[in-house]
Formats: C-alpha cells, structure tokens, sequence
C-alpha cells in the first residue's frame, strides 16, 4: 500500500472530479489515495506517489506549471505522473512525446483530415506540442506516463475571453467529454507501474 496524492487545478471544475475518481478507483486497488487542490498542497514529502491533473487552459495551467517548476526537487525524488484534460488532441500514432510515455483517451485523440499536411489547429493539437512546454518547466521530473484525457467544456463557467478563444481559436464544442472508461484504466496502469 502506498500513500497517493492526487492533486489538481482547475478553471471550471471538471478536472476536480477526474482527480477525485483517480483517488477513489486507487483507494479501491488498496493504497491510501486522495484527491487535493494544488492550492491547498502543503507538503508533499509525506506522499509516496504524486499525481498531478490540470487542464489545457493556453498550455498546461500556468498554476500547474509553476507547481512543478516551484516543487522540481521533492518531486524529481518520488514516483509522479501527469494527467491533462483537453478537448482537442490530434492522433498521430505516437505512444509517447518529448520522451515521456503517453496514455491517450481513444476517444479525444481524432485523425488529422490530411495526415501528410497538417493543418495550423492539427499542429497546435499534437502531443508533443502540448507536453514540451510541461516538460521544460519541470526537466528533473520523469513522469511514468502522461494521460491526455477528454475534458468537459460549460460555457456558462467561461468569461468572454475565453469563450472567444474556444469557440474561435481550437473550435470546440461544448459538452462532457470525460471517458470513465478511460480514467479507470489509467488508474490501473498508474497502479501497476508503481514500485
Ligand atoms: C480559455 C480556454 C483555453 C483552452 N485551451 C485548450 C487547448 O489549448 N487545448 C484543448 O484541447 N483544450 C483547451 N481547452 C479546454 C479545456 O482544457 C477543457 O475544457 C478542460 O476539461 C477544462 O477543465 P476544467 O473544467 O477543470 O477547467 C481550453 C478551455 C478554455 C476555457
């Protein structure tokens, strides 16, 4: 049994419930999990695992990403991995970026129309492109994996900014996008690559 931290940010509180699942699916696998926001983490020393969640908000969360950067040291001694909510991913085969091993939710990840040419919005949605800004905040840190999971859009939770960049610039639709499915199996994986 190992004692798990499942820590979160979040701009409108879907990711909140992904972490709180991820916690109660590692409780039931036999390790003393829970769910915390970053914001109230006070000391991570006590944990033997470290999952952190956050959602593409522009990039990774900029309050996930000065997490890491903030918590380099403790975190690069411990067993860690991240999760990612987003709407958009495109599916270019790879099963890891920028050298980290991905878990990709099958049904976020869409072919590119074209996959020889990518088009601008393609490219901004690719793995790799994602995850090297993560990556560079944090180099000391190995994550054991990287799961990329459907997240919800509510535009009754967005301010106008960031409906104008949703609905103009990554064109995504509202709705609930989370896959159970997915976040279940991840636990398992996350389950077996603990040591
Ligand atoms: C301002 C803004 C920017 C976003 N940028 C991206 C993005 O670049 N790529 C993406 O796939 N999803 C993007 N999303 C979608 C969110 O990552 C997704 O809705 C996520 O599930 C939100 O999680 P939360 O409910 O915990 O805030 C964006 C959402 C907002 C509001």
């Amino acid at each position: 049994m190992k004692k798990i931290l499942v820590m979160y940010c979040t701009n409108a509180g879907s990711t909140a419930e992904i972490a709180a699942k991820l916690a109660e699916e590692l409780t039931v696998l036999g390790h003393q999990a829970a769910s915390q926001a970053m914001d109230q983490v006070n000391q991570l020393e006590s944990y033997d695992v470290v999952l952190i969640g956050a959602p593409m908000i522009l990039g990774w969360h900029a309050a996930a990403k000065q997490f890491i950067r903030k918590n380099q040291a403790v975190l690069s001694q411990k067993q860690v991995a991240y999760f990612c909510t987003m709407v958009s991913l495109t599916q270019d085969g790879s099963t890891q970026a920028v050298g980290l091993p991905l878990f990709i939710d099958p049904q976020l990840a869409k072919a590119p129309v074209k996959p020889n040419r990518l088009s601008f919005r393609e490219r901004y949605a690719l793995a790799e492109n994602y995850l090297r800004p993560i990556q560079k905040s944090a180099p000391k840190i190995k994550p054991m994996q990287v799961a990329l999971f459907g997240g919800k859009l509510d535009m009754g939770k967005l301010n106008i900014f960031q409906m104008i960049f949703v609905l103009g610039i990554i064109r995504a639709q509202p709705g609930d996008f989370r896959n159970w499915a997915a976040i279940r199996q991840w636990a398992a994986e996350v389950n077996g690559l603990i040591s």
